[in-house]
């Protein structure tokens, strides 16, 4: 459950013209969509944890489904009414101003979407949304559990060099990146190591802690890392694939810049929870 204090975060709290910076983020819309198309069947039920301005409620809408929207901010159930009501699609969708912590639906549903993911799964709550949900929908109604949108993640971290250098002003804070693109400010030291997987359908982590080995690959300066979440949206399994969609990185810089070779093996440590702000994620390194 969110506390207090946490309702004016981002994350929490998301303006409306940050929603269209999302809609405008076309790798996560049309994966979005793809695996909507893909998971959600003519007649199907669906329910849309945090709908924002309602765009996948609307994918699912477009195949026939009979939707429940639920978004705890006003303005933005305000909005998705209105956009809905300017779209055309033969399924139906009922926006419902609700806290996605303790809604049900009036009756079992067949897919669940929730979009409330962050990187390293950080400031929203995706986790413990789908965690309290799940509780709820078994005592409700019994199993089987909805099929989830995104099915699961896979969490690593990357060793870097970042320049925190703007202009001469340095300037080393967590940053934010396009993911799967050519950074020219970032320089890889070594490859991504897994951390964490987990699937939504299955019991999910209470931490995102680690206290594993990273190997550098190219000898520089250590100063960063590099945090990714890869979502995996839907599973094809007869098509050997799957659909992803990756969080922006998150690139935090280090306390203390270490000197690193190649094929030097480091210890990385950090500890932290889902939904947790960003400044929990503090990671230490040290030499093996
Ligand atoms: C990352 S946005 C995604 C919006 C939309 N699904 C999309 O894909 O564009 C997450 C949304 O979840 C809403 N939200 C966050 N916590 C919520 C909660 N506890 N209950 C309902 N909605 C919530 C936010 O207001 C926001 O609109």
């Amino acid at each position: 459950m969110t506390k207090p204090h946490e309702e004016l975060e981002l994350g929490q709290f998301i303006p409306l013209h940050y929603h269209f910076h999302m809609l405008n983020d076309n790798a996560r819309v049309s994966s979005f969509k793809m695996a909507i198309e893909h998971v959600v069947r003519p007649g199907a039920r669906v329910l849309d944890l945090g709908g924002g301005t309602g765009v996948l409620s609307f994918f699912a809408a477009r195949q026939h489904a009979r939707v429940w929207c639920v978004e705890r901010n006003p303005q933005l159930v305000h909005e998705a009414r209105k956009i809905l009501a300017r779209n055309h699609y033969p399924g139906e969708v009922e926006v419902i101003e609700a806290d996605a912590f303790s809604y049900l639906p009036p009756e079992p549903v067949d897919v669940v979407i929730c979009e409330m993911v962050h990187v390293a799964m950080l400031r929203e709550k995706q986790i413990p949304v789908i965690h309290a949900f799940k509780q709820r929908y078994l005592e409700k109604f019994g199993g089987p559990l909805p099929l989830f949108v995104p099915e699961a993640f896979i969490h690593a971290v990357q060793p870097v060099h970042q320049s925190f250098n703007f202009e001469g002003y340095y300037a080393p804070a967590p940053l934010f990146q396009e993911p799967c693109a050519t950074q020219n400010r970032t320089w890889e030291l070594g490859p991504p190591a897994i951390y964490q997987t987990a699937c939504y359908a299955e019991t999910l982590p209470a931490h995102c802690n680690w206290d594993g080995e990273i190997t550098i690959e190219r000898a520089g300066t250590l100063n960063a890392l590099r945090f990714i979440t890869k979502n995996i949206l839907a599973i094809l399994p007869q098509q050997g694939r799957s659909i992803d969609w990756h969080s922006q990185y998150m690139v935090v810089p280090l306390e203390e810049v270490i000197e690193v070779e190649a094929g030097q093996k480091l210890r990385v440590r950090f500890n932290c929870a889902p939904g947790d702000p960003l400044d929990a994620l503090r990671p230490e390194v040290f030499a093996c």
